[in-house]
């Protein structure tokens, strides 16, 4: 089968490689029909995720066809379509009688493992361990265009944004960063009712992208952003401030806006120590959580883009077969200039 392969960083080939194959009773073998790129895959490129190494097949969200299953599996049989999404779980150890996957211990300390600990899903064909646990079965009223953001972008906004932050009725809401992630938060806010989303950004079109997913008003960021978010707020701040970049100056923005007794959810991958005004914030009670997403969301997610509730099909802006998934790679790196925000990536163009 072919596969994109890491070779190193600034180095991929789509080329040949082993066919997927069952190893364990527990895994199944799913046909990839859909995948997409996450800027994850892009800090691995270059070279910033030392655990992936030379070899490895990147991509870590997919649907697919199930077309071998181990001895071992209950759920799922071949000719199956299923969303196979970032996070592998056990479903038995410490971490996932928790709720909190993320953290499985048994996938590999980590429920994050395609495209990382083991080859991904930027492939014909993908390895699910875990397959029971770890596979959802994808409704007949939600397509592939629609499931392949459940994967890991939707469930991410939604769970370390909207749920970490606690919005709820009434709510003001603030969302540092309109790229994929904070566009999911945008577009599930209202799930909770919010009364107003503010969308935060430094880039034009994503802020009109912004307005289209459910945001109620937008703020281009600059030296102006936090007097600009009070100054709509009568001076008091949001009840919620989502961060979605991952630099110290956007949470440090995200902490400023953010109500006495109000939320800072961070969402951002941080790559370097951020320094935080301690002492204007403790006299706030204000809350700061972090999440790595477990996607443990995916069933409400599915159901809510099946009754059409939650327009998924919106992220994707471009669409690629697996032969131009080097040109899907430049597009997705260069989303500013070629105005995208997730590609799809097909197995027949
Ligand atoms: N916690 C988790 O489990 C988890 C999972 C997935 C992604 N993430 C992280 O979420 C973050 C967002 O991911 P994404 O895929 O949406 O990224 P993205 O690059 O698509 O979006 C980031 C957005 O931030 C905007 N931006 C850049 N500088 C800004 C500034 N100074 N002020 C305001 N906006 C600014 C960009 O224009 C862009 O629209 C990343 O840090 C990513 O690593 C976290
Ligand atoms: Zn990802
Ligand atoms: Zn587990």
């Amino acid at each position: 089968m072919k596969a994109l392969v890491y070779h190193g960083p600034g180095n991929k080939s789509w080329e040949d490689v082993p066919d997927a194959a069952v190893q364990e009773p527990t895994d199944v073998v799913v046909r990839v029909d859909t995948t997409t790129i996450c800027g994850t895959d892009l800090h691995i490129l270059q070279g910033d995720v030392a655990a992936v190494t030379d070899g490895r097949v990147l991509g870590h969200e997919a649907v697919g066809t199930v077309t071998e299953v181990g001895a071992a599996v209950r759920g799922f049989a071949a000719g199956d379509r299923v969303l196979v999404p970032a996070i592998t779980k056990c479903g038995r150890c410490v971490y996932c009688q928790r709720g909190m996957p993320s953290h499985c211990a048994t996938v590999g300390g980590i429920g994050w493992i395609f495209g990382h600990l083991i080859d991904g899903t930027q492939a014909e064909s993908v390895r699910v361990p875990y397959a029971d646990t770890s596979l959802y079965a994808v409704p007949p009223e939600v397509t592939n265009e629609q499931a392949i953001f459940l994967a890991d972008s939707l469930p991410t906004g939604y769970e370390v944004g909207v749920l970490a932050g606690e919005v709820r009725p009434g709510h003001t809401v603030a969302v540092v960063g309109a790229g994929a992630v904070g566009l999911s938060a945008i577009l599930t806010t209202g799930l909770w009712g919010a009364s107003r989303v503010i969308a935060i950004d430094t880039n034009k079109f994503r802020l009109s992208t912004a307005m289209d997913f459910g945001a109620t008003d937008v703020v281009e960021a600059g030296p102006n952003t936090v007097a600009d978010v009070l100054a709509m707020t009568d001076g008091l701040g949001v009840d919620v401030s989502i961060e979605a970049v991952g630099y110290p100056d956007t949470l440090r923005t995200a902490a400023a806006l953010v109500r006495p007794g109000g939320t800072i959810a961070n969402i951002g991958v941080h790559g370097v120590a951020v320094e935080l005004p301690m002492q204007d914030l403790w006299i706030r009670n204000v809350k700061l959580t972090m999440t790595l997403v477990d996607t443990v969301s995916i069933p409400t997610l599915l159901t809510m883009v099946a009754s059409g509730r939650i327009p998924a099909e919106k992220m994707g802006t471009h669409t690629f077969g697996f032969d131009q998934i080097d040109e899907a790679y430049d597009v997705f790196a260069n989303a500013a200039a070629n105005e995208a925000l997730k590609v799809v990536i097909t197995s027949n163009g």
